[in-house]
């Protein structure tokens, strides 16, 4: 919708969380909790978007990058005097302003649309995002007069016994005519138990201006959830948890345990894939369709093709085709990349390589800085040679090679198509198309010779 700005408050420390990392920094299902609350805004749409920042404003900009604008809260005292920060930016135009703090990742974009939508169908100046609360303890309560309509809000410490019976609480989140907003700014004082200038003050002033005030109430109260602690940052966790679990499941993913999987926000998993439990995919990971992932894999910024499956296994920032099956208990390495119709066994680890398709390594080898070819066969305990203690080196295999096990491949070197290196070979040197290579130690059999051994008869 045309003038439509955000304001994200991030500029506290978050003292009840206890920590070196800032508060809105926290991750939540691996994203921090204020890139939730700015992408949300970003679906919904703004012309605008500032967050105010302070403790940590440095990583927050880093974090959250161009997605926002920033303006610097020096002092943080409280959050009518953060959005009054916004004003050098925001002063002037006309519109309609939506406020949402940084700690609170589960406001859906579509409450926030209802929000909006509600309070331009009231033509209200201020409009509030409400929730009831079995335990309203800690937010801010709404004060409704005998009419129902809102008058203002008062805080946990400033409530008297009788408000802080209220189960309808202040969300945080608001919308604002622009304007408005930053007159009645002017106007908040800091004379309440914490001494600071509280934002939700805006809609007593308003209404005592004989402005139009209006309320928005959600139905789900688990969505306003504020993460002040490290106890309410599980709980945004588990239900962060189970909305992605949802999502993928209503697009058609089998989930089997989804309390013991854990998917990032920005995952896409294609349909009949099945995650297996103790799965925990992160980052933005793309798996294709008809999968089968885990029991218990981990993977980290990766892209996983169709029909793939990993069993036990750990992939990082690595790419794997389609109908490759990996594990169990293997490892794959950042900057791999994995093709079509490939098999990595159990023990395998492959770092900064890439493997053509067909390709197999099915048992307890090593490939560091490799580039295998098609229909390459691994054969058991065979490695990569790839550091000498000072630098890496490549080792290149052509197509239809076969290396037999427990063969060394020291690098720098290169394999040629249709070679074969016989089992038990320390390959140094380069190894022509089509050739047996083969450098071990030949078989020396002593006859009748265990009689000297001295060994001890049972
Ligand atoms: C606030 C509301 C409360 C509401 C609750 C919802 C006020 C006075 N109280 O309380 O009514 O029920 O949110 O979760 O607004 N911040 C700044 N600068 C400041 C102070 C805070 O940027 O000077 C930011 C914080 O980083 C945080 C957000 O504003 O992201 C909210 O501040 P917080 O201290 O968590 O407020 P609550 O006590 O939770
Ligand atoms: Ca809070």
């Amino acid at each position: 919708m045309p003038n439509t700005y955000a304001v994200i408050l991030a500029a506290g420390q978050g003292t009840r969380m206890k920590s070196k990392l800032y508060k809105v920094l926290h991750p939540v299902c691996g994203k921090p909790m204020v890139e939730h609350v700015i992408d949300h805004i970003s679906e919904i749409g703004a012309d605008r978007i500032v967050t105010i920042v302070g403790h940590g404003a440095e990583a927050v900009e880093a974090t959250l990058g161009e997605k926002s604008e920033y303006v610097l809260q020096a002092e943080q005292l409280g959050t009518a005097h953060a959005v009054e920060q916004a004003g050098t930016l925001l002063g002037d135009l006309e519109g309609t302003t939506l406020v949402v703090c940084g700690d609170t990742p589960l406001i859906r974009p579509e409450t926030m649309q209802a929000l909006l939508d509600h309070h331009r169908e009231e033509g209200a100046k201020a409009t509030i995002l409400t929730a009831i609360a079995n335990d309203p303890t800690g937010y801010g309560r709404i004060v409704r007069g005998a009419d129902g309509t809102v008058e203002r809000n008062v805080e946990q410490k400033d409530a008297t016994e009788e408000e802080q019976r209220i189960n309808e609480i202040n969300t945080g989140t608001y919308c604002f005519d622009n304007q408005a907003l930053f007159e009645a700014l002017k106007r908040v004082d800091n004379d309440n138990a914490q001494g600071e200038y509280y934002l939700p003050d805006v809609i007593r002033i308003l209404k005592e201006q004989g402005e139009t005030i209006a309320a928005y109430v959600t139905e789900d109260f688990t969505e306003t959830l504020g993460v002040n602690d490290r106890v309410a940052l599980a709980e945004a966790e588990r239900l962060m948890r189970a909305r992605i679990a949802e999502k993928h499941m209503r697009n058609g993913v089998t989930i089997v345990s989804p309390e013991q999987t854990v998917i990032s926000a920005e995952a896409v998993i294609g349909q009949d894939t099945v995650l297996l439990p103790g799965v925990m995919i992160e980052g933005a990971t793309t798996i294709g369709a008809d999968c089968v992932i885990g029991p218990n894999s981990h993977i980290v910024d990766s892209s996983i093709g169709n029909e793939t499956t990993v069993h036990s296994s750990v992939v990082l920032n690595s790419s794997i085709g389609n109908e490759t099956a990996v594990g169990p208990f293997a490892h794959i390495r950042p900057e791999s990349n994995i093709a079509n119709d490939v098999k990595i066994g159990n023990f395998v680890e492959v770092k900064k390589s890439t493997i053509g398709n067909g390709t197999k390594l099915s048992h307890l080898s090593y490939l560091g800085d490799a580039t295998l070819g098609e229909r390459v066969n691994i054969g058991c305990g065979s490695i990569t040679v790839n550091y000498d203690g000072k630098n890496k080196h490549e080792t290149i295999v052509g197509d239809d090679v076969f290396v037999g096990c427990n063969s060394n491949l020291v690098a720098p070197v290169t394999i040629e198509d249709e070679s074969f290196i016989a089992a038990g070979t320390t390959v140094t040197e380069n190894v022509p198309k089509r050739s047996l290579a083969i450098g071990r130690v030949r078989q020396e059999n002593k006859e009748d010779y265990v009689k000297n051994l001295n060994l001890k008869k049972n």
